[in-house]
């Protein structure tokens, strides 16, 4: 992607926010994009969720050294961080990860952290339909999801968020007791095509 372009669509994204949202209950929630001086209240946020829900991301988020990478990703213009508050209470977090320069350019990668107490009150998919904005902005086609077969809640939610199944890699992912489990894959398109 030309680089003037690139500038162009982040500058578009960083307007959008801050921005609030309504939950389902009708609490409002407010949101902004996550800025590399975050990096303490990610950390925070990560340590205090359940090791489960921690599995199976691309990187150890409860590490120093995943986070300040997160960070460079964040300040390249890589991942686009939307945090969601309660007041200063961090609720979660949707990211959008993409890769500008290859054969994989027209994909983003989805990923929603929300903290326990947070869940089934619409904030996921309050986060997610923030993820699809930017991927359009970022002119991208397709969203991706990962999640583990076992993760039936995470299958139904992304159902419910406009993804369809598209493939399962059988044993592709080893946990910490090296007990492999089936990855899956969903997607969802978007509207428009990319252009360059
Ligand atoms: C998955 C996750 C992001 C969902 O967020 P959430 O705020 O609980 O989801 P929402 O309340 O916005 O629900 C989204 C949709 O899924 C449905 N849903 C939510 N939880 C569900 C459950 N446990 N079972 C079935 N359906 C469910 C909702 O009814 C909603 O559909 P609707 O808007 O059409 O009514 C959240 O639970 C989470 O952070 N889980 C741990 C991390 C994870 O598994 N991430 C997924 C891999 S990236």
């Amino acid at each position: 992607m030309a680089q003037a372009a690139q500038t162009e669509f982040r500058q578009n994204i960083e307007m959008r926010y801050p921005r609030s949202a309504s939950l389902r209950d009708g609490h409002k929630v407010s949101l902004r994009l996550m800025q590399p001086d975050d990096a303490e209240t990610i950390l925070g946020f990560a340590r205090s969720l359940p090791n489960d829900d921690l599995l199976f991301l691309r990187r150890d988020v409860t590490q120093e050294s995943a986070v300040a990478e997160w960070m460079r990703e964040i300040e390249s213009g890589r991942t686009f961080t939307v945090l969601g508050f309660d007041g200063d209470e961090l609720l979660g977090e949707g990211d959008l990860h993409y890769n500008a320069a290859d054969w994989t350019r027209h994909l983003g990668e989805i990923r929603l952290l929300l903290s326990p107490k947070a869940r089934g009150r619409g904030l996921g998919r309050v986060l997610a339909e923030e993820i699809y904005a930017i991927a359009q902005q970022l002119q991208l086609q397709l969203l991706t999801a990962r999640m583990v077969l076992d993760q039936a809640a995470a299958q139904t939610v992304f159902r419910r968020l406009g993804f369809q199944r598209e493939a399962v890699l059988w044993d592709y992912v080893i946990d910490a007791d090296g007990k492999t489990h089936d990855l899956l894959i969903a997607t969802r398109r978007l509207q428009g095509p990319r252009a360059g």
